[in-house]
């Protein structure tokens, strides 16, 4: 089936989709799922509730027709989700997907990693917030050590995802001052850490923007260090800044969603574990697909309705931000997909 790729309401295309294939983790970073929220009592969603692979597999082929090229596995932390490698492989049947990525927490991955890259998995990004067991168990707030985490980088270049990429979280006064450590330790390895400024996503972790150390603060302090250079985008709209060291040991990227703002070629779409779309990763709510997946209705009738809410789109939640103008009503980052 042929469709009219949609622009949504400021020209941007749809390109990327980011799939949320569990609500649930198995650690409680401060910044994402605090343990004062996400406690013992706290209600996950329940297995019938979550979309099947089938309806996962049929969606992203109704978004592939729709322009989508890239898809992204998230969560929640995705490995959780049972048999997750047969997802992948179903993914990969679909027609104009050219890349498939994970985010992952990195625990369940050298366990994984063989049968993910069998099952046709292009990439992986392996969230790592500090070298220091200490203040990685704090952030992690499971008390987990940085040993396990390593181990997942190790075992995702041996597998042989390239490249393989880091993200850190950068907290003012919590990590801020192991950003040079970060980078001495990944330089010269072809392993790509992203430098990801906190942001205020969901109503639970308690953001502030002194928390925040902008972009430009963390190139600098790198390229104080070791001379850096900027480097072209991989594609257009990246969100990712990439830098490049001088002496060639590699590069480094820097996320700047709070003070350098991205929204102008935003081309991604998330689902959400429960199937909703949401068109921001600051949106309070989504439009549920699950419903129509499941009432019956054909693919034609979900391409047009998926095609109208695009078109219908006109989310730009971090220049608001910036603009002092956002909303304060948001979903959780871990149930709609990071
Ligand atoms: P590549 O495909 O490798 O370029 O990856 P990516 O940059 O899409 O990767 P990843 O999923 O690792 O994203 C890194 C982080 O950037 C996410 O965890 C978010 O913190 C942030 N991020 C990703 N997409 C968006 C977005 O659309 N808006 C905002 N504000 N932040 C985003
Ligand atoms: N600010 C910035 N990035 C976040 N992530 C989760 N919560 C936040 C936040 N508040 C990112 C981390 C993690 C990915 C799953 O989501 O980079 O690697
Ligand atoms: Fe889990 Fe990732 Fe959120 Fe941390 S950032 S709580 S590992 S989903
Ligand atoms: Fe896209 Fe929303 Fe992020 Fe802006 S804030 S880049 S519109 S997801």
């Amino acid at each position: 089936m042929q469709a009219d790729p949609p622009l949504d309401t400021r020209g941007r295309h749809l390109r990327d989709l980011r799939i949320s294939v569990t609500d649930r983790c198995n650690l409680r970073c401060s910044y994402c799922m605090p343990a004062e929220v996400f406690g013992p009592n706290y209600r996950f969603l329940p297995r019938s509730d979550i979309l099947s692979y089938e309806e996962l597999t049929r969606l992203a082929r109704v978004f592939a027709a729709l322009g989508v090229k890239k898809l992204r596995i998230t969560g929640g932390e995705p490995l959780l989700r049972r048999d997750l490698p047969q997802l992948i492989a179903q993914l990969r049947t679909v027609a104009g997907i050219e890349d498939i990525a994970l985010t992952t927490n990195g625990l369940l991955l050298p366990a994984m990693a063989r049968d993910l890259k069998a099952a046709g998995l292009d990439r992986v990004t392996i969230s790592l917030d500090s070298l220091n067991d200490a203040t990685f168990g704090r952030m992690n707030g499971k008390g987990v050590g940085v040993a396990p985490i390593l181990k997942a980088v190790e075992s995702a270049l041996q597998t042989g995802f390239t490249p393989v990429k880091i993200n850190m979280v950068v907290q003012r006064g919590v990590n801020d001052h192991e950003i040079e450590e970060m980078a001495k330790r990944w330089r010269g390895t072809g392993v790509v850490v992203r430098f990801i400024e906190y942001m205020d996503v969901g109503t639970t972790n308690g953001w502030r923007m002194n928390d925040v150390v902008p972009a430009r603060e963390i190139v600098a302090r790198i390229g104080a260090r070791w001379p850096v250079e900027s480097a072209d985008p991989n594609y257009p709209g990246e969100v990712a800044s990439r830098w490049r060291y001088a002496d060639g040991q590699g590069e480094f990227g820097v996320i700047s969603s709070v003070t350098n703002t991205f929204c102008g070629d935003c081309t991604r779409a998330r689902l959400s574990a429960r199937g909703e779309l949401f068109t921001c990763l600051f949106a309070a709510t989504g439009h549920d697909l699950r419903a129509l997946v499941r009432n019956g209705q054909s693919d034609q009738a979900l391409t047009v309705t998926i095609a109208a809410l695009w078109q219908a789109r006109d989310d730009r939640y971090s220049e608001l931000r910036a603009a002092n103008a956002a909303p304060t009503a948001k979903a959780e980052m871990s149930y709609l997909g990071g």
